[in-house]
């Protein structure tokens, strides 16, 4: 399996251009289901996670052609088969999002539970109970949701006992074909999702509240949507991770091609450890500190401090003056970085779901595993202030959700090399 080798204790300089938001990009995808025109999105990130989506949907019978690297035209109209397999399933939890649109257009489909991941049990009971809602029979057999809807869905009030991000997509999109009026209490607020609502909107759906505490959606009682090009809204979790690159090594980068309010949580950890950060529209300069103050975080929805930049801010405590704290809301396990952090150096101790990290701690290269996709973002993180060589193992990690790292990493100063290693 490939892996990253990094020296570490380089200064960085210069600016990295930030990709389209991943997070985005899977429901959106997934939306073309509603759509009775060939769909254009642009600035698509190349990264594992889409392209296995989009392999997914051509599965089913979609048509796709990629216009360039970030670009491709999807048209569903061809789709015959809406049984989503355990074998891309277990691979990509986020095609759970096929249950929502496949239920809502065709009356009928199968979808492998996804099971759980390195960070938690992630179940999806509460996208179940939507889809129920809404009026269609769900049985759960041999690891499949088998969903029937043979009238079409009917709009309902969804009640969300907890936020969940693609729960709420999963329903926007079913409610978007339902007959009648959804509402949607407790809806998750992510940009990503707000994009998905602006997108129906823009396109003709009557859809309201995005990013409110309650979404009303009227349904077109199974008429497909035409659907305008789409431009994919930037990543703010690539964007933190590579300001975090600065942060570390405690350089002035520049990030640009991103939109600076869907960062405000992480703009405000980062001046509050000690950095300066100048904001212009669409880009971010963050300046070396003379000392990087320890911190306290606790992860939240958004537009609280986002799970996802968890692991890249432990990365950072170790280098902070003091003991930092921790603590991970949304997943009962997303410290797997804390171990192979330690096999660095870092001294973090775990209480439950609290960790306290000591710092400042002169990391020193090693050998490290990446166990989940933003785990390994925060092994680069601290590979980039270990001294000596710090290699990351499966790396695949990454690749589900970083584009052309290695490459956006060395034009900003990082020495790191990718090896490919012949199978054992
Ligand atoms: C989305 O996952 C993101 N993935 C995750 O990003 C992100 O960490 C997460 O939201 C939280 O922000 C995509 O958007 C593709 P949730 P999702 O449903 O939708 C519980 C990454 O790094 N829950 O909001 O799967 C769940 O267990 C990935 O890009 C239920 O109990 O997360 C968790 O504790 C990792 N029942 C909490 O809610 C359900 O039916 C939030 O989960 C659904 C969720």
């Amino acid at each position: 399996m490939d892996y990253l080798q990094i020296e570490g204790n380089h200064n960085l300089s210069g600016s990295v251009t930030i990709s389209g938001a991943k997070n985005a990009a899977l429901p959106l995808i997934a939306m073309t289901i509603l759509a009775k025109n060939s769909v254009l999105l642009g600035n698509l990130p190349n990264v594992v996670d889409v392209r296995v989506l989009i392999k997914l949907l051509v599965m089913l019978g979609a048509n796709s052609i990629d216009k360039d690297k970030n670009t491709i035209e999807i048209n569903t109209n061809d789709i015959n088969n809406t049984k989503v397999v355990y074998d891309i399933v277990r691979k990509m939890r986020a095609s759970i999002l096929l249950l929502g649109p496949l239920l809502a257009r065709f009356g009928k489909c199968q979808v492998s539970l996804p099971g759980g991941c390195a960070i938690g049990a992630r179940p999806v009971d509460l996208h179940i109970k939507a889809m129920q809602n809404m009026g269609a029979k769900i049985q759960i057999k041999n690891g499949y949701i088998n969903a029937t809807a043979p009238k079409g869905l009917k709009g309902s009030n969804i009640i969300f006992d907890k936020i969940t991000v693609t729960g709420t997509e999963n329903v926007i999109m079913a409610a978007t074909l339902a007959k009648g009026k959804t509402t949607i209490i407790n809806p998750a607020k992510e940009p990503e999702v707000i994009q998905l609502c602006d997108v129906l909107k823009q396109n003709g759906v009557d859809i309201s509240g995005q990013g409110s505490d309650e979404i009303t959606i009227i349904g077109t009682d199974g008429e497909l949507i035409n659907i305008a090009d789409i431009s994919i809204i930037p990543d703010r979790i690539e964007a933190g991770t590579y300001l975090c690159a600065g942060a570390i090594t405690n350089s002035t980068i520049t990030i640009k091609n991103i939109i600076p309010k869907h960062l405000e949580a992480i703009l405000n950890k980062l001046k509050e450890i000690g950095f300066n950060i100048n904001i212009d529209k669409d880009s971010i300069t963050i300046f070396k500190s003379k000392e990087l103050n320890a911190f306290e975080l606790t992860t939240s929805e958004y537009p609280g401090f986002p799970t996802d930049m968890q692991a890249q801010f432990m990365a950072l405590a170790t280098q902070c003056k003091g003991v930092s704290t921790i603590k991970e809301r949304l997943f009962e396990n997303r410290f797997m970085h804390v171990n192979e952090l330690q096999r660095l150096g870092a001294n973090i101790s775990l209480l439950g779901n609290v960790a306290n990290i000591n710092g400042k701690t002169n990391l020193i290269g090693a050998d490290v595993m990446a166990t989940d996709l933003r785990a390994s973002s925060a092994l680069v993180l601290a590979g980039l202030v270990a001294s000596g060589e710090t290699k990351i193992h499966r790396i695949y990690h990454l690749d589900r959700g970083y584009e052309k790292i290695e490459d956006k990493l060395s034009k900003i100063g990082v020495h790191i090399k990718r090896f490919k290693n012949d199978r054992v």
